[in-house]
């Protein structure tokens, strides 16, 4: 008797409709038809089923807090750094936790049910830190949060920041973050790269940095995170987030790079959302995308997965934290539209995010967490092109969030006409 059986599944791979069959929180077992009964049935009516979506990178501290104190008017980063320092001294516990728990729900409703955050650990109370922890463990039934100590104002350049980050690991913060771009010279950047990974090597812990973060095409920073990972023998455990010089920087030394990074087996994290909103500001005519060049990442076999990285905050003010439109603007802003292509960036929010953040027992699989999100939609392809409703969020099982279907009725003279705008 299975706790749970979705019947008339459309999978990716697969030309007939499938079963799927969970029980404990796990899937049992995948076949075109299966004998056992269950307690509940869900029909997927042939539409798509996924492992749920995966964020590799957002800022919950900071999320829904746009406007506060006041808007970004240049649309920079560093505007956005700049009026996150002017919000710090006034932030509460109360008011941290209800605008994460708001995006948090708005997550399950759209299926990402694994999600990294970065958390600022420069404030002295490290009150961001005591938030997402507790929002965490309450939130533990139906999300996974990977937390990641993310000194915003530079591990080097900030008072305090390296014993503040320790203590944030301490308390139970799991990844280790970084930004060496924002650090006070070239020199100090590396040296923050070297302390942030020897530390990570110390602790076991995987590393997620904010690294070249610029237009500048001189910033690579990448370079040393290669060589850290390399010394330190962290491979596949490191992460390197935005990336955005790699866009300007010259072909040549893209193709010594790439070799470096494949050896380190580096995983690559994107946010064609926030990037194409803060990149190329310094730029006249023709401006710049400023996105991390990820077919050609994933053709010298990287991996890549990608980030909303901020929801209606000092740094992006739109969002509903649909990990969708993260790759809807990544196919056209990275010109990835083709077939395949579009294919790969759906696995840059499920399957390749899952390799990223380490993560066990994910996937539509026997054996896996019965973990999944029913679309209204019939493959990868058409996810991306529609964004369509989330008709159904199971976690460990079990229903979390559910939707009905989207149609449009059109009268165009003999009656109302259902429309749906799947293929
Ligand atoms: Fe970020």
């Amino acid at each position: 008797m299975f706790d749970i059986l979705i019947v008339n599944a459309k999978i990716h791979g697969k030309k007939e409709l499938v079963q799927i069959g969970c029980k404990d929180g796990k899937i049992l077992e995948i076949a075109p038809k299966i004998e056992s009964k269950a307690k509940e049935i869900i029909d997927a009516a042939g539409y798509f089923v996924t492992p749920p979506f995966i964020d590799s990178h957002i800022h919950l501290d900071a999320t829904l807090s746009m406007g506060m104190p006041r808007f970004n008017q240049s649309g920079t980063l560093l505007e956005g750094i700049k009026i996150w320092g002017e919000l710090k001294p006034s932030l509460t516990h109360e008011a941290i936790k209800a605008r994460a728990k708001q995006l948090l729900l708005w997550s399950i409703a759209k299926g990402n049910l694994v999600i990294r955050s970065h958390v600022d650990t420069t404030d002295p109370s490290l009150l961001a830190v005591d938030v997402l922890l507790e929002l965490r463990r309450e939130m533990k039934e139906f999300v996974d949060l990977q937390l990641v100590a993310f000194p915003q104002d530079g591990v080097l350049r900030s008072k305090n920041a390296m014993e503040l980050l320790i203590r944030a690991l301490d308390k139970g913060v799991d990844v280790i973050g970084g930004i060496p771009h924002f650090e006070r010279t070239m020199a100090e950047g590396a040296e923050s790269v070297r302390l942030l990974c020897e530390l990570a090597e110390q602790r076991g812990l995987m590393v997620d940095m904010h690294c070249d973060e610029s237009d500048d095409p001189h910033s690579r920073y990448i370079e040393n995170l290669v060589l850290e990972t390399q010394r330190l023998g962290l491979h596949g455990r490191v992460a390197g987030s935005h990336l955005t010089s790699m866009h300007s920087m010259d072909n040549y030394y893209v193709s010594k790079l790439f070799a470096l990074m494949s050896e380190a087996r580096i995983n690559c994290i994107c946010n064609p959302l926030v990037n194409m909103n803060l990149q190329g500001r310094h730029d006249t005519y023709p401006k710049r995308r400023g996105l991390m060049r990820v077919s050609e990442l994933l053709d010298a076999g990287i991996n890549v997965s990608f980030g909303h990285d901020d929801v209606m905050d000092p740094w992006y003010p739109m969002g509903t934290h649909d990990m969708l439109e993260v790759v809807h603007m990544g196919a056209h802003a990275l010109h990835m539209t083709g077939v395949d292509q579009q294919a790969s960036l759906f696995d840059g929010v499920t399957i390749n995010a899952a390799k990223t953040l380490n993560l066990e027992n994910y996937g539509l699989a026997p054996g896996c967490n019965a973990d999944m999100v029913i679309l209204q939609a019939s493959s990868k392809q058409e996810c991306i092109r529609l964004r369509p409703a989330r008709l159904f969020v199971i976690r460990r099982g079990k229903v979390i969030s559910h939707m009905p279907k989207t149609r449009a009725s059109v009268n165009i003279g003999s009656g109302d006409v259902d429309v749906d705008f799947c293929r």
